[in-house]
């Protein structure tokens, strides 16, 4: 069926390539036999017993039987909406990719999730927000697969099955079921202080938004851009809300969870519905490509830090309208499988290794969670233009190929004149030199700095955004068991700000800690130290 085509104007996208559903004017079994009855089984008499011959009763149960597959082991809860992208064309000096090209529309599918709770809870709890693009471009799938927080938890992807086994609720009793107020998760994060930085945002409003059209979104890692004369930069991605950002309170929110836990799958759909299409700008920080990959004393290659807008503005390259509904939640929004290896020509990776962890992990986890090896095929995953691989066969297989040949070389199937030294549109990795160096397993030192950011942040908030918190901390800490977690967690937090620390201590009752690791009173690096944020020295 036929690709789907965008328009500025905001009219919904043509609908997706479908699969075979619900034809013809009568109800008969997947096969195609036409049913009289579906009410009642086949049994010897009224008052049976029901006969193992009933093939279309064996055929509705064993079906419904397997209508489940495994949720998402993180992301699990989510929304989503079709869409389209237009490029403005001011990225072309320093990317080449052709859906960022002035006026080139671009379907999309954007889903919007939580991180932590299961599929079934509540929408406005305090986590951080997914936010994954699929832009169907005409030089294949790009998927952008960002939060609302612009910096993570952790800073190697090695560390991912252990924050999110801290994060889940406790293998024991299955609490809680959605938010970070429990022993494990304070457990880690004290003892695992680069997450700092990502723990400040979630304990403040931006963890509760109040809309998914109001949130902004992150692609966090730097990416390497590539422009036409092949010249690299370096650049981070942003998705600015038309709406702005805005933020439920606390007891806003706890309303809303018990009021309608669907709060806000049922407001990004009833908005779109309405014709109040969500907006979104895309916009890229651009640095030079260095060979140290830093920028103004920061490493690029760092998760857990940002790059204050101050120092490096986000310039608009492309505006995101979201203009219609799934409509089969099912096959769209939970057979949707996003791919952060899923790139196009001009966006490259660098070696960020929280990306490189990630780029081994979708691919990974979509193998089980959505049956086998061909999930691309799936009508939502496909990609708007040919598709000419060498895969073949695996559960659910739906293509029917054609030819002898998977393989190349060969002189059967035409060989692959495709191929024959052509690069002309074809995806090239950026001949990134890799330094001869030594196997290890350890961070560079440059990694080490776990406070300075957060402390940057903290100050950053108007008084009003610092009560709030230091009430979600005290909130969250106070539901601990463990009396030496909500110390720790105060330690921490004295490295971070006395005043932070001081104030939730008293909420929790708890004598004020000395912070082991003093603000430095050097501070290397002038920008920073401009906006309010401390330099480390050590
Ligand atoms: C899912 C973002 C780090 C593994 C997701 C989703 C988002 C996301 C938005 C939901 C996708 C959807 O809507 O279907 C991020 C960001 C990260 C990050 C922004 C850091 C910057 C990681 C890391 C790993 C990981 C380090 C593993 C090493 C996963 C897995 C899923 C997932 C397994 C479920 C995918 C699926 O079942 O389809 N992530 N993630 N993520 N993420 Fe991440």
């Amino acid at each position: 069926s036929a690709p789907a085509t965008g328009t500025a104007t905001g009219a919904p996208t043509g609908a997706p390539p479908t699969a075979r559903a619900q034809q013809g004017e009568y109800l008969t079994t997947s096969t195609g036999l036409r049913l009289h009855d579906t009410d009642h089984s086949l049994k010897a008499g009224e008052r049976g017993p029901t006969l193992l011959q009933d093939h279309h009763l064996r055929e509705k149960i064993m079906h419904f039987d397997h209508e489940r597959i495994p949720e998402r082991v993180v992301h699990a809860r989510g929304a989503a909406a079709h869409g389209v992208f237009i490029g403005y064309g001011t990225a072309s000096k320093v990317c080449k990719a052709e859906f960022l090209e002035e006026g080139v529309e671009t379907p999309v599918f954007v889903r919007f999730s939580t991180v932590v709770g299961s599929r079934g809870s509540a929408d406005a709890v305090r986590d951080t927000r997914g936010f994954a693009t699929k832009f169907y471009t005409k030089q294949g799938n790009f998927d952008l697969v960002g939060n609302n927080i612009p910096v993570f938890f952790i800073q190697d992807g090695i560390k991912f099955p252990d924050i999110v086994h801290a994060a889940k609720p406790h293998p024991d009793r299955e609490i809680p079921q959605a938010q970070s107020a429990h022993d494990t998760f304070w457990d880690f994060v004290s003892l695992h202080t680069e997450a700092t930085h990502h723990v400040m945002w979630q304990m403040s409003d931006r963890a509760i938004p109040r809309s998914y059209r109001m949130m902004e979104g992150f692609g966090v890692h730097t990416f390497r851009l590539v422009n036409a004369e092949g010249e690299t930069s370096l650049a981070k991605f942003h998705w600015k809300p038309k709406l702005g950002v805005h933020s439920l309170v606390w007891e806003e929110a706890q309303l809303v969870n018990g009021v309608d836990p669907d709060y806000h799958r049922r407001d990004l759909y009833d908005a779109i519905e309405a014709g109040a299409f969500p907006q979104w700008e895309l916009g890229i920080q651009v640095f030079p490509d260095s060979p140290d990959q830093t920028f103004e004393g920061i490493d690029l290659l760092d998760s857990t830090k940002i790059v204050p807008e101050e120092l490096a503005p986000v310039q608009p390259i492309g505006t995101l309208v979201l203009n219609r509904n799934p409509s089969n939640f099912f096959a769209e929004v939970e057979q949707v499988a996003f791919h952060v290896g899923h790139l196009v020509p001009g966006i490259d990776i660098t070696d960020d290794p929280l990306l490189h962890a990630r780029l081994f992990s979708y691919l990974d986890t979509q193998l089980s969670r959505l049956g086998g090896p061909n999930f691309n095929q799936i009508p939502i995953n496909r990609p708007h233009v040919p598709v000419n691989d060498m895969l073949r066969d695996g559960f659910h297989q739906h293509a029917v190929h054609t030819g002898v040949a998977p393989y190349k070389p060969n002189s059967l199937d035409g060989g692959c004149p495709f191929m024959a030294g052509n690069t002309t549109g074809a995806y090239i990795e950026v001949p990134q030199p890799v330094a001869a160096a030594t196997k290890v397993r350890r961070s560079p030192a440059s990694f080490d700095d776990h406070f300075s950011q957060a402390r940057l942040f903290w100050k950053s908030m108007s008084p009003v955004e610092k009560e709030h918190l230091v009430r979600a901390f005290t909130f969250e800490l106070g539901k601990c068991y463990e009396q030496a977690i909500k110390e720790r967690q105060l330690r921490v937090l004295a490295n971070v700000d006395a005043e932070l620390c001081a104030q939730v201590a008293a909420g929790l009752g708890l004598p004020v800690p000395e912070a082991d690791k003093p603000a430095p009173e050097v501070e290397p690096s002038p920008a920073l130290s401009q906006l309010g944020g401390v330099w480390p020295t050590d």
